[in-house]
């Protein structure tokens, strides 16, 4: 740290709202965290804040609007404090695509920044703090390579890791490939020992993010023979070429490295279906027959659509029956796997026949989630120039007719849980504390299993279980979660030391996947 960038004693609190994906939400962690290197400290409320950031998605309009609108709602601060206001920042990928037009509606925002200005955050709020204002920094990192270390704050048993960033597919809808730029990989030893420095500090869970995990490795030179050495799908040769790393290399790397032993689950998102290769499939087999024992149990694999002619339209260049063929295999290598998706209702020209195909998908893949929007258009992009022609009380019939089916099939799915014991991972106490019978004492705690379905369970002990494996019994169902009982382990002690504790940390944050 340099003297320049230490922030002043005055400047003590960040407040950072966080829209958007979990890629935004490792972001806004990692703002966090390098404002904690400088000695402030992360707060719930705005109003307490020296720094505000609001970290904006631009996914859908519908998400642009709510950043907007939250940074409206700062503007009385400013107003109030006069020069002992905060700073307030827009980054994210709608500060990405603003590039300053946003000042002319709201004089009163220091700075704009974009996703690849993160680690120059310190500097640009030292530059505000020195009296200038109104200034962009939107250039994405010109440089081939990706390299960095994730940064968490606190003690975590969870962790998010970058493994790549951009997204080279450019789906006709998608606005991503604008906002993040070209894909570019973390080489498969940096990932290795990253992970390996959060476990010595107590982490046990990792989600590898990336818009597209599956081309993980694209450009960087297999130098040290990982293995497979290509992969496959049912459209031939996918992924990163021969002579890369590839992400399946990537899993089985963390499953041999023995400094990784004290992780208990890997998961990764996103993965788009054309590079979801025969190879990453395989990771899902047991142990015994070469898979990778850690991989959680769970899939989110957006499909988008059920309707090929959609599926061409959206430019996602693959068909609904290999998807299929993919989930099925999937499911016979293992049969408790979690899937979940991301749908579009109302793409330009979706007929009523083609929405029902995307309906029909449900009943055939039985998701235990899923993630579905009415279609927005995005400017810039290719299919913002088709006519936007299905009516908006359309897509929001379809939408809503589409989540009701979900949670029908969900309510089936979740039910076949009941009487099963399963192993979930402590994330909280839960919200709703209605678990709990009138006159009774204790807490709800709420976690997730491998398949990444939420368990709630009560526990009347006083002990703090944030960030505990434990062995839970099914008791109940709804279409949303699970609710159980702890099976109180006699090995308990043993297999979660309590050598470190952890930490929950705030997230004020509105995610969609
Ligand atoms: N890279 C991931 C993928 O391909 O699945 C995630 C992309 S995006 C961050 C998350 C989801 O938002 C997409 O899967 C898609 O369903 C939805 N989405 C993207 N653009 C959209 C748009 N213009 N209108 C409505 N939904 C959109
Ligand atoms: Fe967007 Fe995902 Fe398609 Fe990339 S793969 S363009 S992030 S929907
Ligand atoms: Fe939104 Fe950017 Fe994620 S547009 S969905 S925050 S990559």
């Amino acid at each position: 740290m340099t003297p320049e960038t230490q922030v002043p004693e005055t400047r003590k609190k960040v407040h950072v709202k966080t829209f958007g994906c979990q890629m935004n939400v490792a972001d806004t962690e990692r703002m966090i965290a390098l404002m904690g290197e400088r000695g402030m400290q992360s707060t719930e409320n705005p109003k307490d804040a020296d720094l505000i950031i609001i970290n904006g998605c631009s996914v859908r309009e519908k998400a642009v609007h709510k950043a907007v609108s939250f940074l409206g709602e700062q503007q009385i601060l400013k107003k109030q404090k006069g020069e002992k206001g905060p700073i307030i920042a827009l980054g994210g990928c709608v500060g990405q695509l603003d590039k300053g037009e946003v000042f002319k509606r709201a004089p009163y925002l220091d700075f704009v920044f974009g996703p690849d200005a993160i680690d120059q955050l310190p500097e640009l709020v030292h530059k505000a703090e020195s009296g200038n204002r109104h200034f962009v920094q939107v250039e994405f990192d010109k440089t081939l390579s990706y390299s960095t270390q994730t940064k968490v704050q606190g003690s975590k048993a969870q962790a998010f890791v970058n493994i790549m960033k951009g997204c080279d597919k450019y789906c006709t809808y998608c606005i991503v490939p604008f906002t993040r730029g070209r894909e570019k990989s973390r080489t498969i030893r940096e990932v290795l020992d990253d992970i390996a420095d959060l476990v010595s500090k107590g982490v046990r869970e990792v989600t590898l993010l990336g818009q597209n995990v599956n081309s993980f490795g694209k450009g960087n030179p297999n130098v040290h023979g990982y293995e497979p050495k290509e992969l496959h799908s049912p459209i031939g040769k996918v992924g990163p070429r021969a002579g890369e790393e590839n992400f399946p290399q990537l899993l089985y790397a963390i499953e041999n490295d023995p400094r990784l032993e004290k992780l208990k689950r890997i998961r990764f998102t996103s993965s788009h279906p054309l590079d979801f290769s025969d190879e990453l499939i395989a990771c899902y087999a047991p142990k015994e027959k070469g898979g990778v024992s850690r991989l959680a149990r769970h899939l989110h694999l957006p499909v988008q659509s059920g309707s090929n002619r959609m599926l061409t339209k959206m430019g996602r260049h693959h068909q609904i029956e290999t998807y299929i063929a993919q989930m099925r295999r999937l499911k016979e290598l293992c049969p408790d796997v979690g899937l979940s998706t991301d749908l579009i209702v109302g793409f330009p020209t979706e007929s009523e026949e083609e929405y029902l195909e995307t309906k029909r998908l449900l009943d055939e893949v039985r998701y235990d989630n899923i993630y579905a929007f009415m279609y927005s258009p995005r400017p810039g992009t290719r299919a913002a120039k088709l006519p936007d022609d299905v009516p908006n009380e359309v897509k929001n019939r379809r939408l809503n007719e589409l989540l009701a089916h979900q949670l029908k099939i969900a309510a089936s799915t979740y039910a076949e849980r009941v009487g099963q014991t399963l192993e979930v991972l402590v994330e909280g106490v839960a919200k709703n504390q209605n678990l709990i019978k009138e006159g009774a004492t204790g807490r709800v705690w709420t976690g997730r299993t491998s398949c990444n379905r939420v368990v709630n369970f009560i526990d009347d002990s006083n002990r703090n279980l944030l960030g505990r494996f434990l062995q839970v019994k099914i008791t109940g169902s709804t279409s949303l979660s699970l609710s159980g009982e702890w099976v109180h382990d006699p090995l308990y002690a043993e297999q979660n030391p309590t050598d470190v504790a952890y930490t929950s940390s705030y997230s004020s944050s509105e995610v969609v996947q």
